[in-house]
């Protein structure tokens, strides 16, 4: 029970009820952080009124002490409770004072946050390694740094051939024998060596991957490109079953429309070796800068496994053949978007980036 409590021995009188009302009061005409923090001071503060009562308790006889430590506790607890919700309600005042006062303008929109997004180029890799799964190929991947045997001998790419000059090629700066046997892998294809030499046909695996070249740069030339290697290997493979998969991954990239066109070329590791191109978006087959004049844009080299790996990775090569293909990315998302420079892939300018 609440009220006066005069103690006989001591004399000292404790009102928690007159201790309450006035802090209740006190809280109440606070109406800022500074007049709130001197009532706390005051209030519950060390030297504040509800701890000196608690203080003065140590004198008090047993039964009062019980009575009153639990009032002024109970008063105390009450009091910080009361202290946040005055403190919330005054901020809450203030805050609909500012925008009353046309300080702050709730109509407008919120702060976005940044999204990030996948590079155009991982964008392109991912779907177009979608494209060939889906016909049944299975994903691997190979390291950037190669050796000189995956990345041209085993390739039947002869000491003096051109890929393999300083021109071309970016080498780990480590020598050994008088030679330097590591480097930036030039292409996907020592890939093909390495999953042969791990399996056995029937054989349909993609390497998507990083490659490096020691490029000048130019609108269709980057130091660093990406491709997509691609092998198939199996009894009775020909070169129709090459051009039916990349025609098919054509028409699914770039439209029904496009026309894509295969000729010669060499490559040490496949026999016969072509290129593909398809018409150049650009001018439409007149011919421009894009194209180099030519209307048609080459987006990958390919052919038929040379007999000789095939032997070299223990196959039968009377009873097996495969094809290889090898597609640049960043020349197929070129296209895929009417972009003229394949450097702006990699300057880092979102203005570009943030388009995809
Ligand atoms: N590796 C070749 C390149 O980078 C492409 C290629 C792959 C050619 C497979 C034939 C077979 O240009």
């Amino acid at each position: 029970m609440r009220g006066p409590m005069a103690d006989q021995q001591t004399g000292t009188e404790v009102d928690i009820e007159a201790i309450a009302a006035t802090a209740r009061a006190g809280l109440a005409a606070a109406d800022d952080e500074a007049a709130l923090e001197s009532w706390r001071v005051a209030q519950l503060g060390r030297k504040g009124v509800l701890t000196s009562v608690l203080r003065q308790l140590a004198g008090l006889p047993i039964e009062e002490r019980r009575r009153i430590g639990a009032e002024a506790n109970a008063l105390k607890t009450e009091l910080e409770a009361a202290l946040e919700s005055r403190r919330l309600s005054l901020a809450g005042e203030r805050l609909a004072a500012t925008v009353a006062g046309g300080q702050v303008d709730v109509t407008l929109p919120g702060r976005t946050k940044r999204v990030g997004r996948l590079h155009p180029i991982t964008q392109t890799l991912r779907e177009m390694t979608d494209i060939f799964v889906s016909m049944g190929f299975a994903v691997t991947e190979g390291p950037e740094v190669e050796t000189d045997y995956y990345n041209f001998g085993a390739l039947l790419i002869a000491p003096d051939h051109p890929a393999r000059d300083m021109q071309d090629t970016l080498y780990i700066d480590y020598q050994r024998d008088g030679a330097y046997p590591f480097m930036l892998r030039t292409h996907t294809s020592p890939n093909q060596v390495r999953f042969m030499e791990q399996h056995q046909p029937p054989i349909r695996v993609v390497v998507p991957g990083r490659c490096y070249r020691n490029e000048a740069t130019d609108p269709t030339h980057e130091w660093m490109i990406t491709q997509i290697e691609l092998l198939a290997v199996d009894e009775g493979i020909s070169l129709a079953d090459l051009k039916g998969t990349l025609f098919e991954f054509a028409k699914r990239m770039f439209g029904q429309e496009r026309k894509v066109r295969f000729r010669c070329d060499y490559f040490p590791y496949v026999e016969p070796g072509v290129d593909m191109s398809i018409d150049c978006f650009l001018c439409g087959g007149e011919g421009c800068r894009m194209c180099h004049n030519e209307g048609w844009i080459e987006i990958m080299g390919a052919g038929m496994v040379h007999p000789q790996i095939l032997t070299n990775m223990g196959y039968d090569a009377e009873r097996v053949t495969g094809f290889a293909a090898g597609i640049g990315a960043e020349r197929v998302c070129l296209l895929r978007n009417g972009i003229e420079d394949i450097r702006s892939f990699y300057q880092n300018d979102l203005r570009f980036l943030e388009q995809f």
